[in-house]
């Protein structure tokens, strides 16, 4: 039976909050796939490449390692069998990530990464181009987005309540600049798929969006939640 879930959509939507939640109630694995493109850039990064240099980065794909594991249920990234995951969100490494995965060869490698955790077990995965590119078949594709002010507004509070120093306008340029190099590049643009339902979040909190995607599922998938749907912090 097919249970995967794929979730596209731009950055700031609050897809991995989302995701986290679902795949707790319905007892996938939560993939993260925007952090394996994080731990990429961090090998182009060590290598010192530019981001403009798609030779050398499509050459250090071949050698470049990235793994996932889970340590208490939490998706951890390895890089070359070092655990990375605490330097996925520096802002270098998510300027990086946002360049470099536009490249072919960049995507491929992720792409297959992806699909071979897919087989393994049933998930829950989010990105850009998952209901597109990577899981084509899943049980149910999510399209979440919100307006790119809100996601600016949401990431702005972030910061603030762990004291870093931002300016709102700033987050919002940054935002609608990642906006337009995820939908516009030529390989795996973001958006969203035929068979995807949107759900738009500007005026949503995160509860009613995890219960409205469990509400499709049971709707898509009623053999895996029989009795599951629902059941909160499991
Ligand atoms: O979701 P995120 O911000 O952690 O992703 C980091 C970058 O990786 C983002 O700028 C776009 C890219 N990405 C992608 O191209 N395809 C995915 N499936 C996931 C992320």
């Amino acid at each position: 039976m097919n249970r995967n879930i794929a979730v596209d959509g731009p950055a700031g939507a609050g897809k991995s909050t989302v995701a986290k939640e679902v795949a707790k109630r319905l007892g996938l694995v939560y993939v993260d796939t925007g952090a394996m493109y994080r731990a990429m850039a961090i090998y182009f990064l060590e290598q010192g490449l530019s981001p403009e240099d798609q030779e050398g980065i499509t050459r250090a794909c071949r050698d470049a390692e990235v793994s996932i594991a889970y340590e208490n249920g939490v998706q951890q990234v390895y890089l070359g069998g070092k655990n990375v995951t605490g330097r996925i969100r520096e802002e270098a490494v998510g300027n990086m990530a946002s360049r470099s995965s536009v490249y072919p060869a960049v995507r491929a490698k992720m792409t297959q990464l992806q699909q071979a955790l897919a087989e393994r077990t049933p998930v829950i995965m989010d990105g850009r181009d998952i209901g597109t590119v990577v899981l084509p078949q899943a049980a149910l594709k999510i399209y979440l987005t919100a307006s790119a002010e809100e996601r600016a507004r949401r990431r702005f509070r972030e910061l603030a309540e762990k004291g870093e120093a931002c300016e709102l306008a700033d987050i919002e340029r940054d935002i609608r600049e990642r906006d337009r190099r995820d939908m516009n590049r030529e390989t795996a643009p973001l958006r969203q798929a035929e068979d995807a339902v949107l759900v738009d979040a500007t005026e949503m909190d995160i509860e009613q969006v995890v219960g409205r995607i469990l509400e499709l599922y049971r709707e898509r998938v009623p053999e895996a939640t029989q009795g599951q749907a629902g059941r909160k912090g499991e």
